[in-house]
């Protein structure tokens, strides 16, 4: 079973998310689906039964990090998944220092990790092997003590393709995943599942759809349109 990811960003309000969850009532799959809304939002999808993530977590436990969220305040909330390492939060908030320190908080507290890894520009895809091969490393090396194949899944999103409506094709796809995933099975002994992200929509999820060894979808903007997600998951379901 394909596992779906709905990453909602910084997007909705409170009323939006009531509609939402009327809309979706009762037609989606509750154990392949993860929501990912602002933190705000995480116990409304956790109180309906869904499983739910954060975005992020802080790297730290508590403390006087004004403006972080600490991974037990959102376990309170719902969450057995976190995204680490979106490119945005890599962008915007640094987060190439602290991936590797935050999959071990995650993991450690029974967390289910979604670690984001993909090159930056599409004139890179040339030199994206040993780019993701870093991105790996730097979250792999230090917590292997904690990683199995259940608590931590990829998720393979081109910066490139992120909100561009350009994505790479299938024959790319399949290549780098197969690359993905064989680079942590020779180096970490481990099976992990790869996800794909980066404008991912209605249109072009049966194209996708035809990739062998992916394992699921992490989705941005379509994920905000409960009409379109719901056509989306009918099509991979
Ligand atoms: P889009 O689907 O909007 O391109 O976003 C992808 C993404 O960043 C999911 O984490």
């Amino acid at each position: 079973m394909k596992i779906i990811c709905l990453n909602f960003k910084m997007n909705l309000l409170k009323k939006d998310i009531r509609t939402y969850l009327n809309q979706i009532e009762n037609k989606v799959k509750r154990e392949n689906t993860i929501f990912f809304p602002n933190c705000l939002h995480i116990n409304d999808f956790y109180q309906k039964g869904y499983l739910v993530g954060s975005q992020d977590i802080s790297f730290q436990e508590f403390g006087s990090i004004t403006g972080d969220t600490s991974i037990h305040q959102l376990k309170e909330l719902g969450i057995s998944y976190t995204i680490i390492g979106h490119s945005e939060r890599r962008k915007y908030f640094d987060d190439d220092k602290y991936v590797s320190k935050k999959i071990k908080l995650a993991l450690e507290n029974n967390v289910k990790t979604i670690l984001c890894i993909g090159e930056n520009i599409k004139e890179n895809q040339a030199k994206s092997s040993s780019f993701l091969q870093e991105q790996i490393d730097d979250a792999l090396k230090n917590n292997l003590d904690s990683i199995t194949k259940e608590n931590l899944i990829i998720a393979y999103e081109p910066v490139w393709a992120i909100g561009s409506g350009t994505i790479p094709d299938n024959n790319y796809l399949e290549d780098t995943i197969f690359f993905i995933k064989d680079f942590i099975k020779k180096n970490y002994c481990l099976d992990l599942k790869v996800l794909y992200g980066g404008s991912v929509n209605k249109d072009n999820i049966e194209s996708l759809e035809k990739i062998k060894n992916l394992d699921g979808y992490l989705i941005g903007s379509e994920s905000l349109k409960p009409d379109k997600i719901l056509e989306l998951v009918q099509i991979i379901q």
